[in-house]
């Protein structure tokens, strides 16, 4: 698929103060020659953000497990790196932030993608799964923010986002060991911001809602707001170009959502029940 900026979407030379006071990270103008480093680039959303980013003139090394299919979307950049890991072993992980280091010399920026996705109700709960999801979307996250803080902190407007999900803004059916390891997400990605702020790095906190890829595929109902994997993975280029800190989407769906996490537990339980029927 071919990306291209239509005129106007990527803002103009020269970012004026006054626009990045009222930004929450600062704005980035131009990709080329940045260096991204996307973890979970293998399919999915993280796939397509890697692919939209090439397009976009950036540098961008791609990690996951999977080899072949991370060759497949570096394939014909020669600004694309291939450095496969596994972000359940911290050693991995520590072992490909200094490859870039010495290859790169830094890094601008981090998407950390990675998540595993199983649903889960009380009647099939299981310790084995619980316990994968934890280490992937949870402690594996924790392994990639550990690689990347020191290097982000000594590096002035850099940036790191972490991929949460809406599963994550309150407990809902089916979601038993995949919603809580999403809420711990977002909440590490506001306390960030705390940290990251003052120093003029950037924090991302992306919520997708439901996006069509391999972790979606095996889903057996109607997903509401459902978007492509390169729809998905626009929101997410554009949220970071115009600095935004949640970059949520489809709003039509996470608008909805973000209503559900004001409202009283009394009616958050009946209207969830009355609108998913479980
Ligand atoms: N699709 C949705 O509707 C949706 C909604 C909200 C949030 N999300 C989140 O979006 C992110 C991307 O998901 P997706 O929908 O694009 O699913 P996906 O196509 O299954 O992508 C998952 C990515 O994570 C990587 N990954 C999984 N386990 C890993 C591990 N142990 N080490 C390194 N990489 C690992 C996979 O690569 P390998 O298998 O090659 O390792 C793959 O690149 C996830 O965090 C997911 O929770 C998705």
């Amino acid at each position: 698929m071919a990306y291209v900026h239509a005129p106007g979407q990527q803002s103009a030379q020269g970012t004026s103060l006054l626009r990045n006071h009222w930004t929450m990270n600062p704005r980035i103008d131009s990709w080329t020659g940045r260096r991204v480093w996307v973890i979970g680039a293998s399919t999915g959303i993280g796939a397509e953000t890697a692919r939209m980013l090439l397009a976009f003139g950036a540098r961008v090394a791609l990690s996951a497990r999977q080899t072949d299919a991370l060759e497949e979307v570096a394939a014909g950049h020669r600004d694309a790196r291939v450095l496969p890991l596994d972000v359940t072993r911290h050693d991995q992980v520590l072992a490909v932030r200094d490859l870039l280091l010495a290859d790169w010399g830094g890094i601008d920026l981090v998407l950390i993608v990675a998540g595993a996705y199983s649903d889960m109700r009380a009647d099939n709960f299981d310790m084995a799964v619980v316990n994968r999801l934890i280490d992937v979307n949870l402690r594996g996250v924790f392994h990639c923010v550990d690689a990347a803080l020191p290097v982000l902190l000594r590096t002035p407007g850099s940036g790191i986002g972490i991929v949460s999900s809406v599963a994550g803004f309150f407990g809902l059916p089916r979601t038993l060991a995949y919603g809580p390891t999403k809420a711990a997400l977002i909440n590490l990605a506001e306390s960030l911001y705390f940290d990251l702020h003052p120093r003029g790095n950037a924090i991302y906190l992306i919520n997708p809602g439901f996006v069509a890829t391999p972790a979606t595929a095996s889903n057996d109902f109607d997903m509401p707001g459902l978007i492509s994997a390169p729809e998905a993975a626009a929101h997410i280029v554009r949220g970071i170009e115009r600095g935004a800190f949640q970059i949520h989407f489809p709003r039509n769906f996470t608008n909805w959502m973000r209503f559900g996490r004001v409202l009283p537990y009394r009616w958050y339980f009946w209207l969830t029940h009355k609108v998913t029927g479980l």
